[in-house]
């Protein structure tokens, strides 16, 4: 039976967040530059929003640019931008037909003027489509989030809007980038390593995470379903044993 066959639609992650990872290990295999890769990585970017979509899947978080990522060398960093510009120019359309609303986490001041221009535009493009929501995140980091959420708390306090005893996980959330978003079920990392590497810390508290060797330009619909399938015959306990599970209590 096809694996997407398989896959009980009824049990599926509301959300699925993925670290993108291999783009320049798959590129140096076949004895191309690391920007190859990326090219190549866009392409897989372009399949899985698809099969997402397929699945019915409501959000999909990429993490297209982490903070770290500034610190490569220049032409990697430009031929990254100018690539996410071409892909916003070419998908915008297909995102458009697909009913897909796009969004963006991440410390948008920082990124060249016309990366920043595309992105907005795109995101007011798509605003009204009720399809799946693809969230890039770029020039992101979870420390980086963690602190901004904590400066907007702090300055409530300062103006006596809120009193400290009153900061819980609700008012957390509420100041992250990623409120009116609910928290990944399933977190997906491409390429054989282990981490979490300074994404979504806080909403990943409670996620499956799911690990695979394939390198990201040769992650496909089959290994994303692949994914959800492996996601469906965990059982979630959130601390619970699996007898307050199974009945609910
Ligand atoms: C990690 O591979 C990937 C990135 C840093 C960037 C991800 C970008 C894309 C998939 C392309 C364009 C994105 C969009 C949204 C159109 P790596 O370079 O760290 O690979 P390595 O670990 O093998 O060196």
């Amino acid at each position: 039976m096809a694996i997407s066959n398989q896959i009980d639609k009824e049990k599926l992650p509301r959300h699925v967040a993925i670290i993108m990872d291999g783009n320049g290990r798959w590129a140096k295999r076949q004895g191309k530059n690391r920007v190859f890769g990326h090219r190549q990585g866009a392409k897989s970017v372009k399949e899985i929003v698809r099969a997402a979509g397929e699945m019915e899947i409501d959000y999909l978080t990429l993490y297209a640019f982490s903070t770290e990522n500034w610190s490569r060398p220049k032409l990697e960093v430009d031929a990254l931008m100018s690539l996410l510009v071409s892909s916003i120019n070419s998908e915008t359309k297909e995102l458009m037909e697909n009913n897909v609303r796009l969004l963006s986490i991440g410390n948008h001041d920082i990124l060249p003027k016309n990366v920043k221009k595309k992105l907005y535009e795109a995101i007011d493009q798509t605003k009204n489509n009720k399809g799946l929501t693809l969230v890039l995140a770029l020039s992101y980091s979870a420390k980086w989030e963690i602190i901004e959420a904590v400066k907007k708390i702090a300055q409530l306090a300062v103006n006596q809007e809120i009193k400290i005893d009153e900061i819980d996980e609700c008012i957390i959330d509420k100041n992250l980038s990623t409120h009116n978003i609910p928290h990944p079920e399933l977190m997906i990392r491409t390429s054989g390593e282990f981490r979490i590497s300074n994404f979504l810390l806080w909403q990943l508290a409670y996620a499956e995470l799911y690990f695979t060797n394939k390198l990201w330009p040769e992650f496909g619909k089959e290994d994303f379903f692949e994914a959800l399938l492996d996601y469906q015959n965990r059982e979630r306990r959130f601390g619970k044993t699996s007898e307050q599970v199974e009945h609910k209590i």
